[in-house]
């Protein structure tokens, strides 16, 4: 992997403290009572089965979503508050990827950098080349995102988050629809890059290798709830029955509810 050369922001990075964080869509609670403390530089890994609010935490650090009750902080600034992303280079990785289908990935990658001018054309080029080469994706540069692999999209999607230079970066299961091999893949593509720049990076996932494998730190999420918080190693052999078993799911063919899948087939 190419080095992700210095920038105007290298070293510049930014702690994010979730203090009661409270959220309910039309009186239905999704997130409650969250508080967590995510240090500078970090890999701070979110895990949760389906549905049990991280992506809606996520965009609460991102400040795409309004906290019901309590608040977010990204260094001292809240989340919330239009100002702050407007002084903090934030980049969220979305699961699906969010790349514009009808733009090259050269163009892709171009639209943060334009919109905001970072810089000449020239400059602009040079940049998006050289994300392109960290994350191995030279030659996908005047494709179209409808012509890439399932794992070629997962890394133009982190490319297009890393050309704005982050100061602090945010994934959504960017190992989900991925085989194990591309998994590995960009779950060191994640650990590399959070090496080279020492950006602060949360990640939800419901991935346990990626989690055990690159979190600093990590917490389980539950039905909203944050249900612990440790070192990997801490979860290795998980004294609560409920997170026992959703690391380490136990597959039952005698289960009733595979008893009923096969009288489904019937
Ligand atoms: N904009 C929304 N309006 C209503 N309900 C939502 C909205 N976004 C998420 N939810 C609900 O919040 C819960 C948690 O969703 P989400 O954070 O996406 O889960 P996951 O852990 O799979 O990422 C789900 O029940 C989902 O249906
Ligand atoms: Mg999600």
């Amino acid at each position: 992997m190419a080095t992700y050369s210095s920038s105007p922001f290298a070293g510049k990075t930014f702690g994010v403290t979730i203090d009661k964080l409270n959220k309910s869509f039309d009186g239905v609670p999704v997130l409650r009572d969250v508080s967590l403390e995510v240090r500078p530089g970090e890999i701070f890994v979110i895990m949760g089965p389906s549905g049990s609010g991280k992506s809606v935490l996520l965009k609460h650090v991102a400040g795409l979503e309004l906290p019901t009750s309590g608040r977010v902080l990204i260094g001292d600034l809240d989340a919330s508050d239009p100002q702050t992303r407007e002084r903090v280079h934030l980049a969220l990785v979305f699961q699906a990827g969010a790349l514009f289908n009808s733009m090259t990935v050269y163009d892709n990658l171009a639209l943060y950098p334009r919109e905001h001018r970072l810089c000449n054309e020239a400059g602009i080029r040079e940049r998006v080349l050289r994300t392109l080469q960290i994350l191995s994706l030279e030659k996908a540069v005047d494709k179209f995102p409808g012509e890439l692999s399932g794992g070629m999209k997962k890394r133009v999607a982190i490319a297009r988050a890393l050309v704005m230079e982050p100061e602090l970066l945010l994934y959504d299961e960017p190992t989900s629809e991925l085989d194990p091999v591309m998994s590995a893949t960009i779950t060191e593509i994640i650990a590399t890059l959070r090496e080279q720049t020492a950006v602060t990076t949360i990640v939800v996932s419901h991935d346990r290798d990626l989690a055990l494998a690159i979190a600093d730190r990590m917490a389980v999420i539950m039905d909203g709830r944050i249900r612990a918080t440790g070192k990997p190693g801490e979860f290795k052999n998980p004294a609560d029955p409920a997170i026992a078993n959703f690391l380490n799911p136990t597959i039952d063919l005698k289960h009733p509810r595979f008893q009923q899948l096969e009288n489904d087939h019937e």
